[in-house]
């Protein structure tokens, strides 16, 4: 599958990586073409279906506004699921395996639907939980609360991170007095307006830090926060989320005590007492994000995590990802493999040898965990879908070392060899490759049927 290139270009001032990058047959390249071998073996084809499927626009929706969250859906594309099989679930129970800050779950409350979910870090439990689960808090109390929080008193700032990096002095004062105030809230206090503040307060910390996410967490050169940044955006937040719950308690009061859970558990290994109409999910993209380390910061403040090997605890009990600790992958045992898989694994394995040089040469393992890891959520969840339901699933392809892994296809695989359907494969967006940025990748909306 692979393929010379003609005009192999060598320059003494460019570094091995960007030869590579520069050499790459893979220059031009289309995951459509590259798809062609696998989807003739599927014996389907990819739809196009161009929609917003991005965390971006629920900014501006009520409740999903609450946290900033780069990697989430968004809550119009749960919708749309929603709208398109309302003939087919009277009032479905939902699913979502890998919950993050809870846009299905908060989308499935919306519209009366009962909702399960799994998620392994903390910080993004805790997210999910609250804003799923403080809609009857009166807003008028939240705002007294605030109104009256005790700012004499500080809560240090978390001692592993490097927080003197990563705000101005005058900016982490002033969050450690606004922390201390909530902290020292009285246990009489209703916790689920403590639950609020802190949420409140987690949702303006990057803001502003010295920080970005875009989506991996940063250092920004460029950026300037007012030393008074914390109180304004505070103030700002807490105000939006009280016009939130009295939008909540006048349009959607019936759906207030729908039963929402999310689960501190691992969707490779949670056994649900439940059964599933819909399972709707975004599961991590292989070679991407580090949902961790990208929410340390969050993680650190919220009390979430005390030090780092706390943090790598969690990271490397998730998908996979490729920040993932050498240890796991060379103790790894696969339990699922198929001949796409191994052909990829030898042909990463072959194309890293020829570099000499890669940033994880174990990635071939990598990959495979991956996979492994997406086979046993699928052995937890299947079971667990009532027949005619459906599992649709928002993922993105690869390229890695000049190979392209179609994840797509694959999960799709996956869901054969355990009994679904294959009901349709859309695509949503183009992409580009991180590693070569000519190369189209794309992101797709698997639906498979039980
Ligand atoms: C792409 S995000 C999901 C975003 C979600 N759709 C939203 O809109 O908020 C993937 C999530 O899966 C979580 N995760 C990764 N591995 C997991 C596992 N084994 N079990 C449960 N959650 C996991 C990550 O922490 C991350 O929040």
């Amino acid at each position: 599958m692979q393929q010379e290139n003609m005009f192999p270009i060598v320059a003494k001032e460019y570094t091995a990586r960007q030869i590579n990058i520069i050499n790459s047959p893979k220059q031009l390249g289309h995951c459509d073409i590259d798809s062609e071998p696998y989807l003739k073996k599927l014996g389907i084809d990819i739809l196009n279906k161009k929609q917003p499927i991005q965390f971006s626009p629920n900014v501006n929706e009520a409740i999903h506004r609450w946290a900033p969250y780069v990697q989430g859906f968004s809550a119009s594309f749960v919708q749309s699921v929603f709208d398109q099989y309302k003939n087919d679930y009277k009032n479905p129970t939902v699913l979502d395996p890998f919950t993050g800050c809870g846009t299905v779950q908060v989308q499935s409350k919306l519209n009366g639907y009962k909702s399960f979910g799994t998620e392994l870090n903390p910080l993004l439990k805790f997210i999910a939980e609250t804003k799923l689960n403080s809609w009857d808090v009166s807003p008028k109390e939240l705002l007294k609360v605030f109104n009256k929080l005790d700012l004499s008193h500080h809560t240090k700032a978390p001692r592993f991170l490097k927080s003197e990096k990563q705000f101005s002095k005058e900016v982490l004062s002033n969050l450690e007095v606004l922390k201390g105030g909530i902290d020292s809230l009285s246990s009489r206090t209703n916790k689920k307006i403590i639950d609020l503040l802190n949420l409140a307060f987690s949702s303006i910390l990057v803001d502003v830090s010295k920080l970005k996410r875009s989506p991996c967490l940063g250092y920004s050169k460029s950026k300037k926060v007012d030393p008074h940044a914390p109180f304004v955006l505070m103030n700002q937040k807490v105000y939006q989320i009280i016009e939130d719950l009295k939008i909540i308690q006048s349009e959607f009061n019936d759906f207030i005590s729908i039963p929402s859970q999310v689960f501190l558990s691992n969707s490779m290994e949670y056994n649900h007492s439940n059964k599933f109409d819909l399972v709707i999910t975004s599961p991590p993209y292989m070679n991407g994000l580090d949902y961790v380390i990208n929410y340390k910061i969050e993680m650190g403040w919220l009390n979430f995590a005390d030090n780092q090997t706390e943090l790598k605890k969690v990271k490397d009990e998730m998908v996979v990802c490729d920040n993932v600790s050498k240890g796991l992958i060379r103790n790894f045992q696969p339990i699922y493999s198929n001949d796409w898989i191994e052909d990829i694994k030898s042909s990463i394995q072959s194309n890293i040898l020829r570099r000499g040089k890669y940033r994880r040469q174990d990635m071939p393992f990598i990959v495979h965990k991956y996979f492994d890891d997406m086979y046993k959520v699928f052995k937890m969840v299947v079971p667990k879908i009532e027949n005619g339901g459906r599992f649709i699933l928002v993922v993105g392809d690869s390229l890695i070392a000049d190979v392209y892994v179609p994840t797509d296809l694959l999960i799709a695989q996956i869901g054969k060899d355990l009994g679904l359907n294959i009901e349709k494969i859309e695509k949503a967006r183009n992409r580009r490759s991180g590693q070569i940025r000519s190369y189209k990748l794309r992101e797709t909306i698997i639906t498979l049927r039980k």
